[in-house]
């Protein structure tokens, strides 16, 4: 049952692990990290054995880490809430750059069809919607809605990639109504939903 647990395990890894240097699908351009006191953790991909250092705006930001079976991960020293910062990843001659990041706090939001509901569906919806371009701290990011009976190294795909809000943008807002906010404190307390 193990050893079946372990092989599964594998092959998730190779599903998604091809050798190519890159960050895993959810971290992207516009992103929020967690900020401090919390360390805030980035991982990826890339040939086995390779060393992989993190630079905050060319600063390094830990320790090299060695990649093991196709994937890196580092955990970065804490950093207070602010930005924005390049989040550049090098190995050997090899950079990848994302851009625009900010270090905020990070909300995960699940959950069944309510989850669904949008600002277009609010009262007011379209005087909301204008008001989302005044708080680009804020920034959204929807993973797509994929089943899978296995458990996953990376996510299978992304319905909304990390994005900052622009007028008459219409986004998943459900987590605010699930906490019984007016959908626009969240922007105003400068959240990020996930
Ligand atoms: C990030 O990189 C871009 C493109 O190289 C550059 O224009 C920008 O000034 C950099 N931003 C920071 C905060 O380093
Ligand atoms: C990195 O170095 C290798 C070997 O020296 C070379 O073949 C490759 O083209 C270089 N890649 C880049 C992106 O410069
Ligand atoms: C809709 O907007 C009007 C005018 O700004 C305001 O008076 C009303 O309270 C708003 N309704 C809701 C449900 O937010």
């Amino acid at each position: 049952m193990r050893l079946t647990a372990i092989c599964v395990y594998l092959l998730g890894i190779l599903r998604f692990s091809d050798g190519e240097f890159r960050f895993a699908s959810y971290y992207g351009d516009h992103m929020v990290l967690q900020r401090a006191p919390e360390r805030a953790v980035l991982w990826g991909f890339g040939p086995d054995d390779a060393k992989v250092t993190i630079y905050l705006s060319g600063q390094a930001a830990a320790p090299a880490v060695s990649v093991f079976t196709g994937i890196w991960r580092v955990t970065l020293v804490p950093v207070q809430a602010g930005g924005p910062y390049n989040v550049t990843a090098v190995f050997q001659n090899q950079s990848i750059t994302l851009t625009d990041v900010l270090f905020g706090d990070v909300w995960l939001c699940g959950g069944q069809s309510n989850m669904a509901f949008t600002t277009s569906q609010v009262f007011n919806a379209s005087e909301e919607m204008a008001l989302a371009s005044e708080f680009p701290h804020v920034r959204i990011f929807m993973a797509s809605l994929e089943q899978s009976h296995t458990e996953l190294i990376d996510l299978a795909g992304l319905e909304v990639p990390w994005s900052v809000p622009t007028g008459g943008m219409d986004v998943p807002l459900h987590f605010c109504c699930c906490l019984h906010l007016n959908p626009f404190d969240c922007w105003k307390k400068r959240l990020k939903i996930v």
